[in-house]
Order: structure tokens, then sequence, then C-alpha cells
């Protein structure tokens, strides 16, 4: 059926910042018609029609940080479990990390990932490649090959690159090719054998900690190179009150610093580590309250861009173990959307701006199309029911894995429908 009608839903616009009340005319994967509710009487046969009133009709959401494993840990996610994952959460674009095995350093691995992509046919897949070969901080990778097999970015996310003198180079050939740089900030010296946050409860319970120190050296040392260059640099799952100033005071300046951060750092602290359950392990980590509020005044004054989830899947093998030795990581494609509604109730964010957080400021970071729907543009959106509560459990996880911190947890606000280049490739 190649012509679809979505009924009365209200469609947020994410750059206009409004919601209106509207009918959607879908056309050969495109949006062909945006008109006030009732506008499309005379029905041609054959045309399909979604009902969507008390509906929100939003952008496709753009998730600019995921780890699928694929190639490599196929057991905890593929491209086709991840995508499948992404558009459940009512993702119809992710971007996703080098940190693979082996690491997405060539175009070959770039290329291997895209097919997979086309292969699941579900959300659109886009590579971030790695800074240095082998993501070992010594030698940069290809970027003119990298950036011609598809890769819309570059990161060695999981580390910095350690010298600045290299990551000055790889700022300077990064803007030359238009590829945008996503930082991982950590020194992982000062960081040392760190499981949590650095401080009071650390402290109280006996774990080595992670000072906020940790990230906030290297995202001052990104703030100074961009300075130096005047390339941009994307910092990426922005944890600590420190960092939300240095990146403040950087755009003040007029940098072309942008950044992210992740649903777990506005939602949960430090304090939730006491328990020791491995599923709260994440790398940066759970902070304080402080950190958290601070964190969502950089949201409310846009100092923070995006909403990215950082998607890490681990297996029991990994996280079935003591608190210390377990991985880092947790997924956030399945209640990202939730969370983030959460922020909208509670008067952080509006709900045009909180799209734009999830679709329209990741695509414009990676210099994608999308994130907002408009007459002719690709018919890439979700179809979210606000008011919906849940029950987040186990067993509903699209994800390969399972670990989420959110299980078990009421969740309020959620996808019925997805649709990429106008195919419903999701539906509840
Ligand atoms: O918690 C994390 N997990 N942080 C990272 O930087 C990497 C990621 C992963 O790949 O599991
Ligand atoms: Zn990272």
């Amino acid at each position: 059926m190649d012509m679809l009608l979505i009924r009365g839903g209200n469609l947020v616009d994410p750059v206009a910042e409004t919601v209106k009340c509207v009918d959607l005319l879908i056309e050969g994967g495109k949006i062909a018609g945006i008109s006030p509710p009732g506008a499309y009487r005379e029905e041609p046969p054959g045309m399909g029609i979604i009902e969507a009133s008390g509906m929100l009709v939003v952008p496709g959401l753009v998730d600019m940080h995921v780890h699928f494993r694929e190639p490599g840990e196929e057991h905890k996610e593929t491209v086709a479990t991840g995508a499948r994952s992404a558009v459940a959460g009512g993702y119809t674009a992710v971007a996703c990390m080098p940190n693979t095995r082996p690491v997405n350093d060539c175009g070959s691995v770039t290329r291997f990932i895209l097919d997979q992509a086309q292969r699941a046919g579900l959300a659109r897949v886009h590579p971030i490649a790695a800074i240095t070969r082998g993501q070992r901080g010594k030698t940069l990778t290809d970027f003119s090959e990298l950036k011609d097999a598809g890769a819309v970015g570059l990161s060695d996310d999981g580390f910095p690159v350690a010298n600045s003198g290299l990551m000055r180079r790889a700022l300077e050939q990064a803007a030359v090719h238009g590829l945008k740089v996503i930082s991982h900030c950590e020194d992982k010296v000062l960081s040392g054998k760190g499981v949590m946050n650095e401080g009071e409860v650390s402290a109280r319970i006996g774990l080595e900690g992670i000072p906020a120190a940790s990230e906030e050296i290297v995202v001052y040392r990104e703030i100074a190179l961009s300075r130096l260059t005047g390339a941009p640099v994307h910092i990426a799952h922005v944890s600590t009150s420190g960092s939300v100033s240095l990146i403040r005071r950087a755009k003040e300046e007029g940098l072309p610093v942008t950044a992210e951060t992740a649903p777990h750092y506005f939602t949960l602290d430090h304090g939730i580590v006491q328990g020791l359950n491995p599923v709260f392990k994440v790398n940066p980590p759970l902070r304080t309250r402080r950190d958290m509020e601070a964190i969502k005044e950089g949201l409310s004054e846009g100092v923070i861009d995006v909403i990215a989830t950082d998607h890490a899947p681990h297996g029991s093998r990994e996280k079935q173990v003591p608190f210390e030795q377990a991985a880092f990581g947790m997924i956030g494609l399945e209640t990202a959307l939730p969370l983030t509604l959460a922020l909208v109730r509670e008067g952080v964010l509006s709900l045009a701006k909180a799209v734009k957080k999830l679709s329209f400021s990741p695509a414009r970071i990676l210099g994608l199309s999308g994130g907002r729907l408009v007459q002719g543009g690709e018919a890439d959106l979700a179809l979210i029911d606000p008011g919906e509560q849940y029950l987040f459990e186990e067993d509903q996880i699209l994800s390969k894995s399972k670990n989420s911190p959110f299980i078990g947890q009421r969740l309020k606000g959620r996808n019925n429908l997805t649709m990429v280049g106008g195919k419903i490739v999701w539906r509840r």
C-alpha cells in the first residue's frame, strides 16, 4: 500500500517548537502532505489509515551513541537485534560506536556493518569509526577511507585519545573531512581501578572510585583543543556538574563544542550502587544528586544538546559476577523515551525541546538529514502514547541483552509504531 494517512495525531516540530494536531499523508516513503485534521476527506481506495488521535507524532528518534556488538560479540547484540531494540524504542536511526571485535577502524568493517543493517531493514544504522587504529591511541585511522565507506563520525569511545598532540591532529583532519569527533572524556590513569563514582558512597562501601575530575580534565582539554584548532568537538556522555560548567563556558565563548548525556545520568545517582548490583555499573559512573541536578540544568539551558543512550549490551557472563569484576554498561534504547518524557512532566524540558534532543540535534551534529517531519522529507517517525503507563519487564526487552537498570519500574509514555522511509518497521 503506497499511500498512508496518519489521522489526527499531535505533530511535534522540534525546530518551530510547536505541537499541532494534523493529518499526515505519506506517499512513496515521503511525507506528501501535512494538513489540518479532516483535510483529506476523499480517501482514495486502497489508502491505509492509521488513527492517531491522542498520540504524539514525532520525528523518528536518532541515537548518536549505541554499542552494537557486531562484529565479534554477536551473543550480546547484533546489528539486527540492536536495530530491532531501536525501532521498538521509537528510534529510526542510530550511530554505532567502533569498539567491536575487530574495531571499526577500516573501510571493510564500516561496510560490513552497513551491509548487516541493510539486511535487517529496520533502523538506519550509521557507523562511527575509530579515531586511532585498534583504538590503541597511537596512529590515526584513514579518515578519508572511512568517510568514503560510510562512517558518519569518529570516536575511540571507551577510551580517550590520551596523547593531546594526536588528538589535535585528529580534530584538524576530521574537520577537513567533515567528520565530527566524539570524545569519551576520561583520564584513565586517574580512574585507575575505579568501579563507581568516587565520593561518600564509594568510601562507605569500600569500592575504588572514579573521580569527577577524571572526566572534567579531558573535557577541559577537548575545549582547549577546539579553541586551538577551531575544529568542532562533541563530548560524549556528560556525567558531572563540573563538565556542564566547562561546556557552558565554552559555548558562551562561541566554541563549536556540543555535548550529550544519557538518561541514566539524570535518573539515577550513585546511592543505588550500595546494593552492589552490577546492572548499575556504567562508565562514566552514576554520580551524585548534585551532578544529576546540574545535568538537568544543562539540558534545560541548552548546554547539553543531545540525549543519547550509550546502549551497551552485556550478557550474564559479564554482569552476573561480583560488582568489581563486572563489565561497564547498560542497555537503553527501549527506555530513553519514557525517561525523557519524565523530564517533560517535571518541567525541565518542553515536549518540543525533549524531542529535539532525541532527534533533530543529534542528526544535525552528525550531518544527517531527518530529525524533523517536513513535506517532501523522509517518512521516518514514531507514534507515541504519552499517557500510557506500563511495567517494564525483562521479557519485553527486544535487545539480545537484558542489562537494564529499569526492569521492574513503572514507566510512562510508550512508542506504538515506528516507520522508516514510509515502511512500518515496528508496531505494538
Ligand atoms: O559503560 C560503558 N560501556 N562505557 C563505555 O565507554 C563503553 C561501553 C561498552 O562498550 O560497554
Ligand atoms: Zn564512552
